[in-house]
C-alpha cells in the first residue's frame, strides 16, 4: 500500500492551516455554538444537556501537545508520520464528570460525535470512542479552540474532546453525546478497529498512548543542500518524555543528536545534530528512545525510523581574475 503522509512544517506550532484533516464518515456536520449541545448520560446522578455558553463558563484549560493520525486502522503497521503541534484551549472534562456525579457502577466513558457515515463495510455508522473512567477524567479536554482561535469546522467545530497523550483517533470531533457506563461499547471504531497487538505481548489492545517517534524536517525530504556543515533536525514525541534521538547518515552508526527537555506540556521535543555532509546522495535516518524504554523500530511498524534523502552539492567557487 503507498501511503502519503502530509507535509510538516518545521516549526514548534504548527499552523491551523497545515493541521492534517482525517475524517472518516464523509463530511462534517455542519454546526453552531447557537444550537449546539452536549448531553451527559448514562450512569450519572444528573444527566446534563450543556450548552455552548455553560461550556464556556466552566474551568478553563489551554496546553500544547503532539496531535498525530494513528494512520489506516485497516493497515495498523504501515510506517506514518501525519503528526503536527497544537495548542489546544478548552475544559477538563473531570469538570463536567464532577457536574453530572458519575454512579459508582460506571467505569467507562463513550465520547460520541455528530457525524454518521460509511466506513469499513459498516453503513450509517456514528465516530464512538471510549476511555476508562479514570483515565479520561485525568487526561481528556472538551477543546473549543486550537492555536488561539475557535476550531474550525474541519476540527470538530464547535466542541472536540482531546485526549493529549493519546493517537488522535481517540480525539473526538463534533462532540455531541458523553455516556457513561459499565463495560465498553462494541462497536466500529472501539473493539473492531483501532486495536492492535504490540511488541512482546499476545493480546490485542485499543489503540490510546502515542508511540515513540521521530520525524526529521531539516533539510527537507528530496532536497539538495550545500556540501559541509549542516543541521540535521526535527521533532521527537511520545506519550511520556522522549529522552534520547539519535541520527544516521548513509551507514554510518548512530549518533547523538541534542535533545530539548518535553517541559510541562506533552509537546514535541527539537533535536539536532550539526554533521559534515560530503558531496553526493544522501540517507538520514533517525531514531528516537522515550523514558518507559521504547525505542523506535527499523522497519516493520507504524512508528520504524524516519528516513529522508538529501544531495550535498558540492560548492562551485566563482573563478577569480
Ligand atoms: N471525530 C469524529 N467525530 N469523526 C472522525 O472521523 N477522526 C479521528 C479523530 N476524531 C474522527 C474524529 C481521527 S482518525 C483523527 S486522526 C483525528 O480526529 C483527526 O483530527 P483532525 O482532522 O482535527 O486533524
Amino acid at each position: 500500500m503507498i501511503r502519503t503522509d502530509p507535509p510538516t512544517p518545521d516549526l514548534f506550532l504548527t499552523p491551523v492551516d497545515e493541521v492534517f484533516v482525517r475524517n472518516h464518515l464523509g463530511p462534517h456536520p455542519r454546526l453552531d455554538t447557537a444550537t449546539w449541545s452536549l448531553t451527559v448520560e448514562g450512569l450519572v446522578e444528573r444527566p446534563l444537556r450543556l450548552d455552548f455558553p455553560t461550556l464556556q463558563s466552566l474551568p478553563q484549560t489551554r496546553f500544547t501537545a503532539v496531535h498525530e493520525c494513528f494512520g489506516n486502522p485497516l493497515h495498523p503497521t504501515v510506517p506514518t508520520r501525519a503528526v503536527t503541534n497544537v495548542e489546544w484551549a478548552g475544559v477538563p472534562l473531570a469538570a463536567v464528570l464532577e457536574l453530572a456525579g458519575p454512579l459508582p457502577e460506571a467505569r467507562h466513558v463513550w465520547l460520541e460525535g455528530a457525524d454518521t457515515g460509511d466506513f469499513g463495510g459498516e453503513s450509517g455508522t456514528s465516530y464512538l470512542k471510549d476511555l476508562p473512567l479514570d483515565l479520561a477524567g485525568a487526561e481528556v479536554v472538551l477543546a473549543h479552540g486550537m492555536n488561539g482561535e475557535p476550531l474550525r469546522p474541519d476540527h470538530g467545530y464547535p466542541v472536540r474532546a482531546v485526549a493529549p497523550l493519546m493517537f488522535g483517533t481517540n480525539s473526538v470531533k463534533w462532540l455531541s453525546r458523553i455516556v457513561l457506563a459499565a463495560d465498553r461499547p462494541d462497536h466500529l471504531f472501539t473493539t473492531r478497529l483501532y486495536t492492535r497487538v504490540l511488541p512482546g505481548e499476545s493480546e490485542s489492545r485499543p489503540v490510546r498512548e502515542k508511540d515513540v517517534s521521530s520525524k526529521l524536517l531539516a533539510p527537507g525530504d528530496g532536497s539538495s543542500v550545500p556540501a559541509g556543515t549542516c543541521e540535521l533536525a526535527g521533532y521527537a514525541w511520545s506519550s511520556t518524555e522522549v529522552t534520547s534521538v539519535e541520527v544516521s547518515v548513509d551507514d554510518a552508526g548512530w549518533q547523538p543528536a541534542a535533545l530539548d527537555r518535553r517541559g510541562p506540556d506533552p509537546a514535541w521535543q527539537r533535536f539536532r545534530l550539526p554533521y559534515d555532509l560530503v558531496p553526493g546522495p544522501h540517507r538520514i535516518r533517525c531514531r528516537a528512545t522515550d523514558s518507559a524504554g521504547r525505542v523506535q523500530p527499523l522497519a516493520g511498524d507504524r512508528n520504524a525510523v524516519h528516513e529522508i534523502r538529501v544531495v550535498a552539492e558540492a560548492s562551485t567557487h566563482p573563478t577569480g581574475r
